[in-house]
């Protein structure tokens, strides 16, 4: 299913969700990065490698591109073209996070929130098996999912305007509760555009996965990496706040 907030609505993104909004996750992403990593630069390289799998419209990864050489990946070309005006610096692919091979590694490989998207059991692990993948010994896979299933609560309704040059942006989200035995949740967002009086109105459908803090660590280990989790402050509408941290040895 197209997801209408990052094809024909992706143009809101930057105003329901500036880049601003992720300097303070950026800063705690930098401080557990320089706490763990362990690699040894490469001959004639300054600053270490991120890859970021499910970049969106690059807004975090705008707060880190100064620290790191960065590639991006997402399976949106909206989004995409939204972060490579944003990072110019970044090069930039066309790939699904559960499929996508570039055949090079990298010190630190993030999925931020886009991990989110995994669904099953198997979309999770599909993800955390590219990451691994394209992951330098030494190096540390960030998953950043916006919901455990430990503290989820549901259904609630989150909302928040944000206004622009031209418009302003109202952004509300119906989050319902999982069916008993699911890995999933769906959330319907309204988005009421306000151009100078002129209202408009889109609804878009979402569903994210919702998994046990277990499952995490689980499956970052069987891919072969250290797990941690870290729990961190979440952002707006109670969402965030969970980092898993996978390490591979840096003798492997
Ligand atoms: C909430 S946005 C990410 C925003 C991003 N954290 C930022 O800072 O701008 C979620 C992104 O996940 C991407 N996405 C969803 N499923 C994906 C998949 N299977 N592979 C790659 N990207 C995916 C969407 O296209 C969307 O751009």
């Amino acid at each position: 299913m197209t997801l209408r907030l990052y094809s024909d609505l992706a143009h809101l993104w930057p105003v329901i969700s500036p880049p601003e909004e992720y300097l303070v996750e950026a800063q705690e992403w930098l401080d557990v990065i320089r706490d763990r990593l362990d690699v040894a630069p490469s001959p004639g390289q300054t600053l270490p490698t991120l890859l970021e799998l499910g970049c969106g419209g690059g807004h975090l990864l705008s707060h880190l591109t100064p620290h790191f050489i960065t590639e991006a990946v997402d399976i949106s070309p909206q989004m995409l073209e939204i972060s490579r005006r944003l990072n110019p610096q970044t090069l930039h692919h066309v790939g699904d996070m559960r499929t996508f091979r570039l055949g090079r590694e990298f010190d630190v490989v993030a999925i931020h929130d886009a991990v989110n998207y995994m669904i099953t059991e198997d979309d999770l692990w599909a993800a955390i098996e590219t990451a691994a993948a394209h992951l330098n010994p030494g190096g540390l896979v960030l998953l950043a999912p916006d919901c455990v299933q430990e503290t989820f609560s549901g259904p609630r309704v989150v909302e928040w305007t944000r206004e622009a040059e031209d418009r302003s942006v109202t952004f509300i989200e119906y989050v319902g509760k999982p069916q008993p035995g699911s890995t999933s949740v769906e959330s319907v967002f309204i988005f009421v555009i306000d151009e100078g009086g002129d209202l408009k109105v889109e609804v878009d459908r979402h569903t994210g996965g919702l998994f046990p803090a277990e499952t995490w660590l689980n499956l970052l280990e069987a891919a072969g990496l250290g797990a941690e989790y870290i729990q961190t402050n979440a952002y707006e509408g109670g969402f965030g706040g969970n980092l898993f941290v996978g390490q591979k040895s840096a003798l492997s």
